[in-house]
């Protein structure tokens, strides 16, 4: 996208008049407000954080339990409940924090990768937004902003090592700067919570009690806990492949594959509840865990190799929806202990999606003036969008072969 070079004048003009100078807020005497605006998936969230990273105000509005009843996301019911509940959030956030529009620095929005129809509701809005109170807009990659979240509650310097694990994305990545990201690794089928989502649903964890209103992997984490995870031993994927790429959809068809001959064994018909769920669910987040446990572990090795990581304090940050997981992290402290990093993790409230997150990386992206556009440049959204630099060929060239580690996890 290019920019007249009116159009930067204009934008750093409307850049230096929207400081918020408040001298009874001692920490921050001049601090820029943003607001941050979600809709990539299932979540309407917004937040107005100041540069700092104190949150001001935050809404959110959660789909998940129209999306259980229905059996997954369908992308025109989740349009819809973004249509509905976007004016009603992006307000209330504003409300809570007190901040008037015209006292915003900025606007961030996802705008990609995601639902088109979902992204579409959110940069719609966005775009209306900044137009009526000419506001800079920054546009805002998800992922990157899942990486990034750490930075708003605790000092972590780049460059680290991210695993972001969720509902529609898993990847590895080193994260060198706001903008600046090397892809190891990535999904080649489908995404971590996006499978437990579906064994949930095969399972038909809905009717199970403790289960109703809980996403897929919250269910399978709860079901797990006193489970024994050896009684079905799935096979870890990708074991002769020596890259950081992630595939479950094998582990998939492995799960369903155990389901059915369970249900014939019990002779219950689909849509009844095994009575073995809990093993189920322990073998299969054992599973996930371990195989997400080895890419981080290549990942790590390959960033010793190159040089990648800081030898002082080198990090792994986990996020994403699937990170509130506390068997995984489990996992991964293992493999973060053995190399001597240290592994760090937002809380779960910041690990799945939510507007908080949005409008941290956009204080990012103003801090380095990096990505602010003028309010009346035209924005697409992009349903599929990388993270960084593609260095996945190079991990696979190096092949390297992981030390055995004992992945004793306790629970
Ligand atoms: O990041 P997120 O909120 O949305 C996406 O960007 O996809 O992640 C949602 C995913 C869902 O698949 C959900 O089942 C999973 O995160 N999830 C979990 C847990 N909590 C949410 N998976 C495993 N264990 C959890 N405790
Ligand atoms: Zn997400």
């Amino acid at each position: 996208m290019t920019m007249f070079p009116a159009k930067v004048k204009r934008l750093h003009r409307l850049l230096q008049h929207t400081f918020w100078c408040s001298p009874s807020l001692g920490k921050a005497p001049c601090s820029r407000l943003i607001l941050g605006i979600e809709t990539s998936c299932d979540d309407t969230g917004a937040a107005v954080l100041d540069e700092t990273g104190e949150i001001l105000g935050e809404s959110l509005h959660s789909q998940k339990e129209v999306h259980l009843r229905t059996g997954g996301i369908i992308p025109t019911v989740a349009q819809q409940l973004h249509r509905e509940h976007i004016e009603r959030v992006v307000q209330e956030a504003l409300e809570r924090s007190g901040v008037d529009p015209s006292r915003l620095s900025a606007v961030a929005t996802t705008v990609k990768p995601g639902l088109a129809l979902s992204l579409g509701i959110g940069l719609e809005f966005s775009k209306k937004f900044v137009r009526q109170h000419n506001k800079p807009f920054i546009p805002i990659h998800h992922m990157e902003a899942h990486a990034l979240t750490i930075r708003m509650l605790q000092h972590v310097a780049f460059p680290f090592l991210v695993l972001l694990i969720s509902g529609g994305h898993s990847l590895l990545a080193v994260a060198r700067g706001v903008d600046d990201f090397l892809l190891l690794g990535h999904a080649l089928d489908e995404a971590p919570g996006d499978v437990l989502d579906k064994v949930a649903r095969r399972l038909s964890l809905i009717k199970h009690p403790q289960c109703s209103t809980l996403s897929g992997g919250q269910a399978i984490e709860l079901l797990a806990e006193d489970a024994d995870r050896t009684r079905f031993p799935f096979r870890t994927p990708m074991g002769q492949t020596y890259d950081c790429c992630f595939s479950f959809a094998g582990l998939r068809n492995q799960v369903n594959m155990t389901i059915m001959k369970k249900e014939a064994e019990e002779g219950i018909e689909q849509g009844t509840l095994l009575s073995c769920v809990n093993d189920i669910a322990a073998s299969a987040q054992h599973t996930v865990a371990s195989h997400l446990a080895k890419r981080t572990h290549r990942a790590i090795l390959f960033c010793k190799a190159n040089g990648l990581l800081p030898s002082n304090s080198p990090t792994v940050v986990l996020s994403g929806g699937v990170a509130s997981n506390q068997y995984i992290r489990k996992a991964l402290t293992i493999i973060t202990d053995a190399t001597g990093l240290r592994l760090l993790c937002p809380p779960a409230k910041f690990c799945t999606d939510n507007g908080v997150m949005i409008a941290w990386n956009g204080v990012e992206r103003l801090r380095e003036g990096k990505g602010i556009l003028p309010p009346d440049v035209d924005v697409s959204y992009e349903p599929k969008a990388r993270l960084g630099v593609d260095m996945t060929a190079e991990v696979k060239a190096a092949a390297i072969r992981l030390p055995s580690v004992r992945m004793k996890i306790s629970r």
